[in-house]
């Protein structure tokens, strides 16, 4: 039987709490397959222990896997510039995971704050450049501490970074029925990076003339996203951008516990397992209740699941949440309910019998 190595990295907070809730749901989807997991308890305890975030060669012991599945990371006791870059952002930059997928959909039963929009209005897919960017992590602190400080944080664009994300991003507009791709730019302030992006749009463009490409300043683009999310399906921004458009596209899904997210090398030839995560972080406010809401790790498996090519273990997953949902009767308190992380996912788990 065809079997499936996944390395688990809960990390730390509420990473702790949603992982194993959605590894049970995996567990129950599997059919035909197996699964089979590996934990790493590598994190802000991890650091605190060994002075470091995970092991020297801890992107070597990733590899052999088929993918990465990670909770949150992120403790007040570690700087987050150091836990995040440490952890997180290695994953990402020393695997070349440059596409972040993150749908951004109404379930059934569950509500927009947005007056009048539902699931029909918000229906968006963002892809994330993940690689590079404002990301880089290029620059330094200068007369540190001084009144004379300077810090410098430099952005990186490459021609070829923008052009694959870009690419992939017309790639899966090609394939929706609407067949509309949204930019977030902002090249009328950023004279360089972001008028490269705009020329790669435009030249990328030229290969896709099925597809209506709509170029947005991102502050205009934020606004739309609330005023008039139908106007927007597939939308490409840059990595920082889209960070921010994402959790902007959570609060419109109904909570920052809804949002899911895969990391991935569609290149052909990836130099990693791909990673998937939620898109949101460890909630140090209701880490260790066991309340917070584990639909993000839970669609996330299900992603997990589409891109190792299970997918019909995935729309298991995904009917199951939304009937769950669907019924209104099992809610954490994000969503204004009383239960648990294990309360809802055993409901998935249940509905998925
Ligand atoms: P956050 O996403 O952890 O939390 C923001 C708010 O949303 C909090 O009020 C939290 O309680 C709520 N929330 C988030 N996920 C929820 C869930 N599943 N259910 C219910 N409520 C949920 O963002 P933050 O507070 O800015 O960051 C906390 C820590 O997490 C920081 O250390 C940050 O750097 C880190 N972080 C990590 C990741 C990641 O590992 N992928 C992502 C974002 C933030
Ligand atoms: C996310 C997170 C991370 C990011 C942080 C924690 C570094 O906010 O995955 O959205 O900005 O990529
Ligand atoms: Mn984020």
């Amino acid at each position: 039987m065809k079997t499936y190595r996944i390395a688990l990295l809960p990390g730390d907070g509420i990473g702790k709490e949603v992982i194993p809730a959605a590894t049970k749901v995996l567990e129950r989807s599997a059919e035909g397959f197996r699964l089979e997991f590996e934990p790493f308890e590598w994190g802000c305890e991890y650091y605190l222990g060994h002075g470091r975030m995970m092991p020297e060669d801890g992107l070597e012991l990733l590899r052999p896997f088929d993918a990465i599945f990670l909770g949150a990371i992120g403790h007040p006791s570690v700087p987050d510039h150091v836990s995040l870059r440490e952890l997180l952002l290695r994953v990402r930059f020393g695997f070349d995971l440059y596409v972040n997928l993150r749908p951004i959909e109404i379930l059934p039963g569950l509500e927009s704050p947005l007056k009048n929009k539902t699931a029909e209005h918000i229906h968006m897919l963002f892809i994330r450049e993940n690689s590079e960017g404002e990301y880089a992590g290029l620059g330094g602190r200068f007369k540190r501490g001084t009144q004379d400080e300077v810090a410098i944080q430099q952005s990186v664009f490459t021609r070829r970074g923008v052009s694959r994300i870009i690419r992939y991003a017309f790639e899966q507009a090609r394939r929706r029925p609407r067949k509309l791709l949204a930019s977030a730019t902002k090249s009328n302030a950023m004279q360089y990076t972001m008028v490269l992006w705009d020329e790669v749009l435009k030249e990328v463009g030229r290969d896709y003339p099925e597809v209506s490409v709509a170029n947005y300043h991102v502050d205009a683009l934020a606004a739309r996203m609330v005023t008039h999310p139908e106007s927007l399906d597939v939308v490409v921004a840059s990595n920082l951008f889209a960070d921010i458009l994402t959790d902007l596209g959570a609060a419109l899904q109904g909570s920052l516990g809804l949002a899911a997210s895969a990391n991935l090398n569609p290149s052909g030839q990836p130099t990693g397992p791909p990673m998937f995560e939620p898109v949101h972080g460890s909630a140090p406010d209701i880490a260790g209740r066991g309340i917070a809401n584990p639909i993000a790790a839970i669609w996330t498996a299900a992603l997990m699941l589409e891109h190792l090519g299970e997918t019909a273990a995935a729309a298991r997953i995904m009917n199951a949440l939304r009937a769950v949902t669907a019924e209104k009767r099992v809610r954490t308190p994000d969503l204004g309910g009383r239960n648990s992380t294990k309360e809802f996912a055993a409901a998935v788990t249940t509905a998925m019998a």
